[in-house]
């Protein structure tokens, strides 16, 4: 599972970055808007109203999810209101300026109009970021273009004004991802009542909002997996081509960026390889990242394989013990933005999905537990090149483990959604391992914050060489 609350852990990482951009913007913002009243949509600890604070704005509100914890409230608790941005949440008062920083991308893209309606309801000003396509993040769920934000507001009658980003562009104290995606929202009435304010729109160039900046561009290139060899033109084609299709799949996959890049890149080797099979995905969702693999087998023209999709199609089934805290405190909160209604998407809209995708032909699901449908299944199912296992707690890995380990080739992968974010999908992999007395080695696709590596997917091969080392090799011949 793809989905992270935001910790704790998460802000005290952030909080830093985050200070130094708010002490950078907010005089900006204050001197064009002279706000009396601030409210802050999605403010986590509440920093950036802190800071609003500092300079004189009283009158503060900080609305976000109720696992923001309140031990680390930077603002009084009384200023703070626990909502869930997903839905529509009803404060009944207006504010000055509504601020709305890193947050939209974080929500589903069905729940983006919602949270536009929401800002726009509470002030006829907003300041507005969110992370732009590959940008990566925690739980980055519909990263967008400026432009997708901006026609969302204008269809609510607010005009995008982009003066802050040239006066803080070339700041190296503030998070870069402020730098480039920050920008202000008027209603257009309100542009009447201040000068400032319409002349900045008047001098913003519409056609110029998707910038990246360098620092974002050099973070990427740095995170790519081998900088040491020059992709080909026909690299390079491929590579365009996979980015069309993540940005196709997206909206059908909570599973981060990072790992939805391996996994093509795996099918890719898998057919560079001629490694023998079907590919399989126990616990689909709304189904991404089976589409994923079965977007790849259709681009490469392969017609003899096709994508398994295993799920109950009505949501996980309840955690045990086992599965340790991190999963109990998950089934524990609803309202949490990452719950996604307990996981559920029903087979009609995914299958539906992969009609709209045009990969029917490559995919067929199976509704049931795989307690039944995974022993019941698995002779038609045959070979298995790759089996992905993203259903998060014990008993569920297990029975993926127990009923289709023996159906993967050598050579075949065993990808492990939840290896680090479950206690209980670690123990069934081990466990499982143990029983018989298996070596393989767990490798992990990593994911480089700026505050470090982590592991965000674990997986094993089955009998040849580990993943890394294929990769490697195949990427230096320019084979993936
Ligand atoms: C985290 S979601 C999968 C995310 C998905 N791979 C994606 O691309 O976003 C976990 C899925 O596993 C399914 N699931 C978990 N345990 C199951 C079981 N024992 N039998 C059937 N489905 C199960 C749930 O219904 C849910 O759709």
């Amino acid at each position: 599972m793809g989905h992270r609350m935001r910790s704790t852990e998460f802000f005290t990482q952030i909080r830093e970055g985050s200070r130094c951009s708010a002490e950078a913007i907010v005089p900006l913002a204050l001197e064009l808007v002279h706000p009396q009243s601030v409210v802050d949509v999605g403010c986590g600890i509440g920093t950036w109203l802190a800071v609003f604070k500092e300079h004189g704005v009283e009158d503060i509100l900080g609305i976000d999810g109720d696992y923001v914890d309140s031990a680390m409230l930077e603002i009084p608790a009384e200023r703070f209101l626990a909502a869930d941005l997903s839905k529509g949440f009803g404060v009944n008062r207006r504010f000055d300026l509504a601020v709305c920083l890193e947050v939209a991308e974080q929500l589903p893209p069905e729940c983006a109009k919602t949270l536009v309606d929401s800002v726009t309801n509470l002030a006829p000003i907003v300041l507005f970021s969110a992370a732009i396509p590959f940008q990566g993040g925690t739980h980055h769920v519909n990263e967008q273009w400026p432009d997708y934000w901006a026609k969302r507001f204008q269809e609510r009658n607010y005009v995008v004004i982009d003066c802050l980003r040239k006066r803080i562009w070339s700041n190296p104290n503030l998070d870069w991802w402020y730098a480039q995606n920050i920008l202000l929202f008027a209603r257009r009435d309100h542009l009447e009542r201040s000068a400032a304010l319409k002349r900045e729109w008047e001098l913003t160039d519409v056609s110029q909002l998707a910038v990246v900046h360098p620092r974002q561009h050099l973070h990427r290139i740095r995170k790519a997996p081998s900088t040491s060899w020059r992709p080909s033109r026909a690299d390079e084609e491929r590579s365009a081509s996979l980015e069309d299709v993540l940005r196709e799949i997206r909206p059908f996959t909570m599973v981060q960026s990072e790992s939805l890049v391996e996994l093509a890149l795996q099918v890719r080797s898998v057919l560079v390889e001629e490694i023998p099979g079907n590919l399989v995905e126990c616990g689909v969702w709304r189904g991404g990242s089976a589409f994923l693999m079965a977007k790849c087998l259709q681009q490469a023209g392969v017609t003899n394989r096709k994508v398994w999709l295993f799920d109950s199609f009505e949501g996980l089934p309840a955690p045990q013990e086992i599965d340790g805290p991190a999963a109990l405190a998950y089934a524990s909160d609803p309202a949490n933005p990452g719950y996604f209604d307990n996981c559920r998407a029903s087979l009609e809209d995914v299958q539906g999905t992969a009609e709209r995708l045009g990969l029917s032909a490559y995919t067929e699901c199976v509704k049931g537990w795989f307690e039944e449908t995974l022993p019941a299944n698995r002779e038609r199912v045959g070979a298995i090149a790759i089996l992905r296992i993203d259903a998060d707690w014990y008993s569920s890995v297990r029975a993926c483990l127990t009923h289709l380990y023996d159906r993967v080739v050598p050579g075949g992968f065993v990808v492990l959604d939840d290896y680090y974010t479950y206690d209980g999908c670690a123990l069934a992999v081990h466990e499982f391992l143990g029983q018989r007395s298996l070596s393989h080695r767990i490798e992990a696709v990593m994911y480089q914050s700026k505050h470090g590596a982590y592991c965000q997917t674990a997986l094993f091969r089955k009998g040849r060489r580990t993943w890394k080392h294929t990769k490697r090799k195949l990427l230096k011949r320019g084979l993936l």
